[in-house]
């Protein structure tokens, strides 16, 4: 979603990067939900393609920052939310590819599509109710603005790439 009204240094963070997919990945469901045929089967592969690209920019810029800043200061709580975090997208990812495979249309898609973003669900609720504080905590305002750097820079490249 395109910001509030209120224009805070929190806005331009990474914190606020990734909010911000999420909040988009689930107005796409709700698009989803609501469209008929072929938009829906269009819609689908938006969202796996969208989710993907979430997810990696977790995994290879999030919170890998995350990890380290952990490690530096011996953060046990959020070491174990870290992991939990990858578990998490490892159970995704195998969900994603069976959702890929299938091919399916019409009720099945919408059956899938509606397991998966019910997972998508729990795990971004975990994520900003949990992990967003942590990350705040240890990486501070500077260090997740530079992280949104990094974060958009990679998702351009991604997208790019699937694009190609
Ligand atoms: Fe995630
Ligand atoms: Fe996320």
């Amino acid at each position: 979603m395109n910001g509030g009204a209120t224009v805070k240094s929190r806005d331009r963070d990474v914190l606020a990067f990734l909010q911000d997919d999420h909040e988009d990945l689930q107005s796409q469901y709700e698009g989803f939900q609501t469209a008929g045929g072929d938009d829906r089967f269009f819609l689908a592969n938006r969202i796996i393609r969208e989710l993907e690209v979430h997810n990696r920019i977790e995994e290879e810029v999030f919170y890998p920052a995350v990890e380290r800043a952990v490690e530096r200061q011996g953060h046990k709580k959020g070491a174990a939310l870290v992991r939990a975090a990858l578990r998490e997208h490892r159970g995704l990812k195998d969900h994603l590819a069976k959702v890929k495979e299938s091919r399916a249309y019409d009720d099945r898609l919408t059956a899938q599509i509606d397991a998966l973003m019910e997972r998508v669900q729990r795990h971004v609720e975990t994520e900003e109710r949990e992990l967003f504080p942590v990350a705040q905590a240890l990486l501070g305002t500077a260090g997740l603005m530079r992280l949104r750097q990094d974060a958009r820079e990679w998702q351009e490249e991604l997208q790019h790439r699937l694009a190609a």
